[in-house]
């Protein structure tokens, strides 16, 4: 079988909603400082763009997840793969995401930052998938609503495949 991607997303128009979530998150924050949580591994294209998009003192830093196998189906369960590498009790988080799908991966998230005292905690998500909701989570700043397809690209795998595509677009299999 051979797979061909069909683009949902393309650069540009990637790159001008990027600019506008930076913007909003700049004049939102106002002169605070910021500590940004990369969700790895697929929030690192999305982050690297988000974060030069945001003109606010802040400092970066990663957390690593796993809840999906080798499929495309999330288990529900939620692996660290690994931790911060500072507090953040009393800072101001972001929490940047590739994709809100069913919501466990942040709503586990959010539950595990929240027992570290952070003054205040936020997401922003490049895309979400409503139709997959299984859990209701706050997404304080969204890139794209998109329908239930299994997407690609822009840092996002299918087996670890496909993060380095420029673009966000579907597997389609022949
Ligand atoms: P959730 O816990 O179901 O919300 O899934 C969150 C994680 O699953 C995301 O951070 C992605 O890594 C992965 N994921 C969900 N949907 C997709 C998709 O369409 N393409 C690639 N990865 C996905």
């Amino acid at each position: 079988m051979t797979e061909r991607i069909v683009t949902m997303l393309d650069q540009a128009t990637i790159a001008k909603r990027v600019a506008e979530l930076g913007a909003q998150i700049t004049a939102e924050y106002k002169d605070r400082h910021l500590v940004v949580i990369i969700i790895l591994k697929g929030s690192f294209v999305f982050a690297a763009d988000l974060t030069r998009a945001i003109d606010l003192p802040l400092r970066v830093d990663f957390l690593g997840v796993r809840s999906y196998g080798e499929g495309t189906e999330s288990s529900g369960v939620v692996q660290i793969t690994q931790d911060l590498s500072r507090p953040i009790a009393d800072e101001d988080v972001l929490i940047v995401e590739d994709i809100v799908d069913t919501g466990l991966t942040i709503a586990h998230l959010m539950d595990l930052l929240r027992t570290r005292q952070p003054r205040s905690v936020k997401v922003c998500s490049l895309l979400h998938k409503p139709a997959r909701a299984r859990v209701v989570v706050p997404i304080d700043y969204l890139g794209f609503v998109i329908e239930d397809k299994f997407v690609v690209g822009y840092g996002l795998d299918f087996a670890e495949r496909y993060r380095n595509l420029p673009y966000i677009g579907v597997v389609e299999r022949m």
